[in-house]
């Protein structure tokens, strides 16, 4: 298993909102979890990164625990998250935001600039994958000026860049049109077969076109996990979060 949460806990005061998850990520998984507002979907992501300590449990990240350390740390052993993109990155083009990206996970960050040949190679490969993400057109343009769409679009780039194992998107195409939230999901299956993925995603439509597996979380806790099939026929489900938006 690439990535393994055990017994994972946290409250705040007589609050949980993570109890006792459970949930493991085979290489290459196209997991969703979904569930109501408040169900400590966005906790969870919080715990796996770090920006969240839990009470007590356990994270394994290709075997190896996780559970305390700092996320820089994480994300060097292959935890990648989106981020939004920062005043830094929105001052830059694309290709030199990802170049430091690249720079950033190799720990280049002061010299991608410096030297001549790293940032030739490091420009090159900034290149390759934005083009590869369907960004080719707008990679010297200024990040502040592009579309919506597209910004959320480098902030995947960029969560590539890092070469993670595990890629945990929360939302990824919140607030965008159709079309670009169409044009986000086509990218994502277009991700490498052995990237794991965990989506938090309250389109069904995009949820179950994506999944493999799908874990609800309500109140903090699995409600159930399954197959698409599964928990689309599932009542309890039905109940609590799917009601009538999806016709399964
Ligand atoms: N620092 C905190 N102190 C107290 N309660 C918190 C804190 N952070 C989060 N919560 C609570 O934890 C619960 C889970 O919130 P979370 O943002 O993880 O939900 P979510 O499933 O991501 O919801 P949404 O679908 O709306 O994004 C909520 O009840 C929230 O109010
Ligand atoms: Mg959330």
């Amino acid at each position: 298993m690439v990535l393994e949460i055990r017994n994972l806990d946290l409250h705040f005061g007589a609050l949980y909102v993570t109890r006792d998850i459970n949930l493991t990520l085979p290489r290459g998984a196209r997991h969703a979890l979904i569930g109501p507002n408040g169900a400590g979907k966005t906790t969870l992501v919080n715990l796996l990164t770090g920006q969240l300590k839990p009470d007590s449990g356990k994270i394994l990240l290709d075997e190896q625990e996780i559970t305390r350390l700092p996320p820089h740390q994480r994300a060097r052993r292959g935890l990648g998250r989106t981020y939004q993109i920062n005043a830094l990155f929105r001052s830059m083009t694309p290709v030199e935001a990802v170049s430091l990206a690249i720079a950033q996970r190799d720990g280049n960050a002061l010299r991608v600039f410096g030297t001549a040949a790293l940032g030739r190679r490091t420009g090159e490969e900034a290149r390759e994958l934005l083009q590869a993400v369907g960004l080719g057109q707008y990679m010297n343009h200024m990040t502040r000026e592009l579309p919506y769409g597209v910004q959320r679009l480098l902030e995947v780039a960029l969560a590539l860049a890092g070469k993670p194992k595990v890629l945990l998107l929360d939302e990824p195409a919140a607030g965008v049109s159709t079309q670009a939230g169409d044009q986000l999901f086509r990218l994502i299956d277009s991700l490498p077969s052995d990237l794991a993925i965990l989506l938090i995603e309250h389109d069904m439509r995009l949820v179950f076109r994506f999944a493999k597996r799908i874990t609800v979380l309500v109140g903090g806790g699995v409600l159930v996990e399954g197959t698409p099939e599964e928990i689309g026929a599932d009542q309890r489900v039905r109940d609590v979060y799917l009601g009538h938006k999806h016709a399964a």
